[in-house]
């Protein structure tokens, strides 16, 4: 794999790879996250700085040939070159021999041997507990199928209780867009509504052609590279995904209360709740609550790029099937998306000012609140003070501010806490506006440079 110059976040899943490894004990690292999500990417960057070994598993007959051939290449082993490895405990056996040093091993998408030799891991287990625990390897175990290393981590697991660590590899957090792309932050916004966090789908999107045709090229036409991907990515984690689909697609066109999803996807209750609890442990759904409320919500979908296929791949299948182009129908809908996904960026953004002691007050209950048909984007709740917060994807005048705190002030009476101190926020995507001290105002480069550098 070539390693293009750009390597963007992932600081402290390195500085924690590292200190592993520094440690100079015996470590099994549990390595974990959707497909393109960047683990490889991450992994052969250690491998390289530690001049590790970096076996990739893939659904091959030879996987202990083509281990052996790496091996024998690393260690210079002739005789090993003659006689490839015959047995996964030959394999270990080589591996514990080769650990009296300290010696970082990656096996990448580990689940296409566990389901090729069912004895795999109770096979690791023997040698883990017999020497390999001793000696002074770091074992990192890679998988792109979550289920399977939520497996692994079981309690019923031969492994169980044997890692020394793990390690679940989400998205690259949205302002590190910016590192990725020399476009302007509206295009950026536009492009992370598409395809959120996943680097991948960055290292594919062409900066030299609009979103429009990147979407064509990429996703919205048969054939294209990821017109099938959710399907793809559900099936490697899940047997029967039609269901789980009827599910995705209700949420992505806004059913999103329990009971509107199960009249939208025609599924009963108690298996709902059942394929809900999954998407929610695959990380592609969330349930998002009003602030303080401990039951009820409503469900989103959290991987922006399923949210977008969902809500406008996936219900046009049979018109894409027939050669039409839906950027069109894409269009008409898109601002309005785009402002959803904007919204929630928002919010992040705010989070982190709030983590970062940059408001009235650090505010222990904050997020979405709404209420009988009243909402309000953002609130936060704290000791002293109310923070009330409206985000807008659209550009706004020193007389739409005004406007949208008098209406946030309406809206607060709902919530109740009318005694404490209310303060006022507002992120748009422009603001037109030089007054100060009505409230506190952020815009797109705000919001793009969350931290002060
Ligand atoms: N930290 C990163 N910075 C820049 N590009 C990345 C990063 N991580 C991944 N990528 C890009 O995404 C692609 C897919 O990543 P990869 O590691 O293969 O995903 P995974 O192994 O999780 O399926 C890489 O080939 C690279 O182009
Ligand atoms: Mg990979």
């Amino acid at each position: 794999m070539i390693l293009t110059s750009k390597f963007v976040d992932r600081g402290e899943e390195m500085k924690y790879l590292e200190n592993k490894y520094k440690s100079g004990k015996a470590e099994l690292i549990l390595l974990y996250g959707r497909r393109r999500i960047g683990k490889t990417y991450l992994l052969q960057k250690l491998v390289k700085e530690f001049d590790g070994v970096y076996l990739l598993a893939e659904e091959s007959e030879n996987v202990l040939e083509d281990f052996s051939n790496i091996l024998a290449d690393k260690f210079n082993d002739v005789v090993l070159r003659e006689n490839p490895l015959r047995s996964w405990n030959a394999f270990f056996s080589y591996l514990v021999e080769k650990s009296k040093e300290r010696i970082l091993v990656v096996i990448d998408e580990v689940q296409y041997i566990a389901k090729g030799e069912k004895g795999f891991l109770s096979i690791l287990q023997k040698h883990w507990d017999s020497s390999l625990q001793y000696s002074k390897i770091m074992l990192v175990l890679c998988s792109s199928t979550v289920s399977f290393m939520e497996g692994v981590m079981s309690y019923k697991s031969p492994l169980y209780g044997r890692k020394t660590g793990s390690w679940e590899v989400t998205e690259i957090p949205y302002y590190y867009l910016p590192d990725f792309f020399n476009l302007n932050l509206e295009e950026i916004v536009r492009i992370y509504s598409v395809f959120g966090g996943v680097p991948q789908y960055w290292s594919s999107y062409d900066p030299n052609k609009n979103i429009w045709e990147n979407m064509r090229e990429l996703v919205i036409e048969k054939g294209s590279r990821y017109y099938e991907e959710p399907k793809y990515l559900l099936k490697m984690e899940l047997r029967d995904v039609s269901r789980y689909f009827a599910v995705l697609r209700s949420i992505a066109q806004g059913s999103t209360r329990f009971g509107e999803i199960a009249n939208k996807s025609r599924i009963d209750n108690n298996s709902l709740g059942k394929y809900l609890s999954v998407l929610e442990d695959l990380g592609y759904v969330v349930v998002e609550r009003s602030v303080r409320a401990k039951k009820g919500g409503i469900y989103q979908i959290k991987d922006n790029f399923f949210d977008f296929w969902f809500r406008y791949v996936y219900p046009n299948r049979a018109n894409i099937e027939m050669g039409m182009d839906i950027v069109p129908l894409i269009k008409d809908d898109f601002n309005v998306y785009v402002g959803k996904k904007f919204e929630e960026l928002a919010r992040k953004y705010v989070m982190i000012l709030n983590a970062h002691g940059k408001l009235p007050e650090k505010y222990e209950s904050m997020g979405r609140w709404w209420h009988k048909g009243e909402e309000i984007d953002i609130v936060g709740i704290g000791k002293r003070t109310l923070l009330l917060g409206e985000v807008k994807w659209k550009t706004l005048s020193c007389r739409d501010i005004e406007n949208i705190i008098k209406s946030l002030e309406q809206k607060a009476e709902h919530i109740g806490h009318n005694s404490k101190e209310k303060n006022y926020l507002i992120v748009a995507r422009k603001i037109n506006c030089k007054r100060e001290g009505i409230a506190q105002l952020y815009d797109l480069n705000d919001v793009f440079s969350p931290f002060p550098r």
